[in-house]
């Protein structure tokens, strides 16, 4: 493997700073990841290898983001796994901190707030889940900071509430780095990648189905110039009895506040995301997609 791995800051710095000089590099890019990979992560991965000089991953699974003990204990850990696969798309670093490392003195004192933004949609369910992932972020991307002339850090549009929260602490506190979004990788059938899929029994996966179907109705009609009829797409969702509906929306995708009034019986015009939680036995699944009219 050419990959290396590293556990510490000041290990990163040095090993990013060497490979930088030894490439004669000018770009460096950031992926952050909770490990657990799969082909969602492969895709952050390349497109990043195939934009920057050199790519660093970073593998750390946040406790300040879990809401539950639980749900954090069982959160997947397959470093070997992820180390071949990262190797395997030409990354050229991993940095894989112990808790010790990113939270010295316990949990920090100070961080990032993320204000309204933060509240809704999965803020609901999850309070405090996005202060505790910001708070990580700026900190992954301040590790990640080096001698590079281009910094970019590379996000997916699964988790677009995080995507636009990341865009907004990165301009409202003037970070050095340009976020890329990554479109959102699915399976044949539909389901979008997440390293949680794997709590899903056959016959929950099955049912699941039905988010990417209600998006892909949404999508069609808004390509259609058609009336987006939120409300039947929602009664789908809630005609499939393994699925717990959270919320369905069509929302303003830098802001995340609903567009209403642009979503039931006149044809849809303009920008706009469609947005999906649902419980699905065991596990909280989330889907969107960027509606464009
Ligand atoms: O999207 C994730 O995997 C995590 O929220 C992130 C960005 C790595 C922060 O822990």
């Amino acid at each position: 493997m050419a990959i290396k791995l590293v556990t510490t800051a000041a290990e990163l710095r040095a090993a990013s700073r060497e490979l930088l000089a030894e490439k004669g590099g000018s770009s460096l890019g950031l992926v952050p990841t909770m490990g657990a990979l799969h082909e969602g992560h492969a895709t952050l991965a390349r497109t990043a290898v195939a934009a920057n000089d050199v790519v660093v991953a970073t593998i750390f699974v946040n406790p300040l983001q879990f809401g539950d003990a639980v749900d954090l204990d069982r959160y997947p850990r397959t470093l070997d796994a992820d180390l071949e696969l990262l190797d395997a798309e030409g990354v050229d670093l991993v940095f894989a901190p112990s808790v010790d490392e990113v939270y010295p003195g316990g949990e920090p004192l100070i961080r990032i707030t993320s204000g309204r933004l933060g509240e809704k949609w999965e803020g609901a369910s999850r309070p405090g889940h996005f202060d505790g992932a910001l708070t990580i972020v700026a900190k992954l991307l301040h590790y990640g900071i080096s001698a590079a002339q281009t910094y970019r850090a590379y996000f997916g549009q699964k988790d677009a509430q995080q995507l636009s929260l990341v865009r907004r602490m990165v301009s409202d506190l003037n970070f050095p780095v340009e976020i890329v979004a990554v479109p959102t990788v699915r399976s044949a059938d539909g389901l979008a990648l997440s390293s949680r899929n794997r709590f899903l029994s056959d016959k929950e996966r099955e049912a699941a189905l039905v988010l990417s179907r209600a998006l892909r109705l949404i999508e069609s009609r808004a390509l259609a110039h058609e009336p987006l009829d939120l409300e039947s797409a929602r009664a789908l969702v809630k005609s499939e009895s393994r699925v717990a509906l959270d919320y369905f929306e069509v929302v303003d995708p830098a802001t995340l506040e609903p567009l209403a009034e642009n979503c039931q019986d006149t044809p849809f015009r303009g920008e706009g995301l469609a947005i999906i939680a649902a419980r699905v036995g065991p596990v909280r699944l989330i889907d969107n997609v960027p509606l464009s009219s």
